[in-house]
Order: C-alpha cells, then sequence, then structure tokens
C-alpha cells in the first residue's frame, strides 16, 4: 500500500487495481453526482476502467486522486487529490466523500493536506479548485483551507466557481 499523506485522523493512499469495488460503491451513492458532470456507474466492470484508464495513469508524476480510510477503524470513506487537467496542464485539487461521511470535516482535512503536499512536497506553483455555483459545501472546503477566488466559467452549461491556491496565498489566508 503506498501512503501519499497522514493527516490527523486519515490516510491517503494510492488506489490500486483491486479497488474497483469501492469506486463502484462510491460514485453510485445517493447524490454525489449531483454537481458533477459525469455519467454514473453502471458496474464494478466500469469502475475498474475507469481506475485503469483515468485514475491510476495520473500517478507517474506524483499526482492523482488518492484512497481516503479512516485511520480509526480503515473504513475506505472516499478520494481526494491532485490531477493534471488535459485541457489547460493546470493542476486540480477534487475530492469525493460517502455521504455518511459528510459534514464532519473530513474533505477540508484531506483537502488542506493535499493542497500544502502540491505546493511544499511538488512544488507546485499554483492549485486550482473547482466547484459547481450551487455546490457550497465544496465552494467552503476550498475557502476554508484558504484558497482564494479566481473567477468563474461556464463549463458544460453550468456556472464553475474557481479557486486557486500557491504558498504565499494560503499561508496568509489558512485557518
Ligand atoms: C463537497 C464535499 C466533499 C464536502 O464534504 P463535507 O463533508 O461536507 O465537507 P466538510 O465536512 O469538510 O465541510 C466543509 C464546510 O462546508 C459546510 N457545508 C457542508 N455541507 C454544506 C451545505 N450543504 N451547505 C452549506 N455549507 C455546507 C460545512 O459545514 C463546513 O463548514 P464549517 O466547518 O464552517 O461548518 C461532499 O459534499 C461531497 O463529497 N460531495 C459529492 C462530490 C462533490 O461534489 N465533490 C466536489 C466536486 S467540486
Amino acid at each position: 500500500m503506498k501512503i501519499i499523506i497522514e493527516p490527523p485522523r486519515l490516510i491517503l493512499r494510492q488506489f490500486t487495481e483491486a479497488d474497483a469495488a469501492l469506486i463502484y460503491e462510491l460514485n453510485t451513492s445517493p447524490g454525489i453526482l449531483q454537481y458533477v458532470q459525469e455519467a454514473s456507474l453502471e458496474n464494478i466492470e466500469q469502475a475498474r476502467t475507469v481506475l485503469v484508464n483515468i485514475i491510476l495513469p495520473q500517478y507517474k508524476d506524483k499526482l492523482g486522486r488518492w484512497a481516503i480510510h479512516l485511520k480509526s477503524n480503515n473504513e475506505f470513506i472516499g478520494w481526494c487529490g491532485l490531477k493534471r487537467l488535459p485541457e489547460t496542464s493546470d493542476i486540480d485539487l477534487g475530492y469525493r466523500f460517502k455521504p455518511a461521511h459528510w459534514g464532519l470535516g473530513y474533505a477540508t482535512e484531506a483537502a488542506k493536506h493535499t493542497l500544502a503536499y502540491g505546493l511544499n512536497q511538488l512544488n507546485l506553483k499554483e492549485i486550482f479548485g473547482k466547484a459547481h455555483i450551487h455546490n457550497i459545501a465544496s465552494q467552503n472546503v476550498l475557502k476554508k483551507i484558504g484558497m482564494q477566488y479566481f473567477g468563474e466559467i461556464a463549463e458544460d452549461d453550468t456556472q464553475v466557481m474557481i479557486y486557486v491556491g500557491t504558498k504565499k496565498i494560503c499561508t496568509t489566508n489558512s485557518v
């Protein structure tokens, strides 16, 4: 198991091909794709394809979406991580958690340590976070970890808020 970061309550590790069932369960949770432009998975085989074709190849640059487990009981609760967007080469900070674990600060904790890892360990100059205009929880996460409002774009007919984090901004803003 390749562990990337260990925030106080969480372990963030690389996914492996054996994790298709975890991805399937997460992505078919009620409400999980409400603000995400993504088709729902129909079976575990489709989840395996996502893992092999999208998630695992991101690991070659030390980036990627990482599986998150609770330290207390090892339960898988979601993912968080850094991804190079193919269209712009920008680094995107993203996260997705099982609804049973929303509202407990796990997203903020994982995102905060992921941002710090990207800026301080990987020496990335800037990291962007995007959230649907109505996804207040996600915007709150980005603001709480010290990222700054950058602008808005229309993406697939929806308004998306963009936040940015740099060493300078995050040292000043972080709570
Ligand atoms: C977005 C998501 C990760 C947030 O998870 P979470 O568990 O609510 O996050 P946290 O517990 O760290 O809370 C973040 C902040 O948002 C607030 N918040 C949570 N849900 C909220 C809501 N529906 N409306 C307003 N604020 C909300 C929390 O209270 C907290 O702020 P506080 O500490 O000042 O109270 C989670 O809802 C999720 O996985 N959604 C599905 C996938 C997704 O949309 N990913 C993001 C794509 S951009």
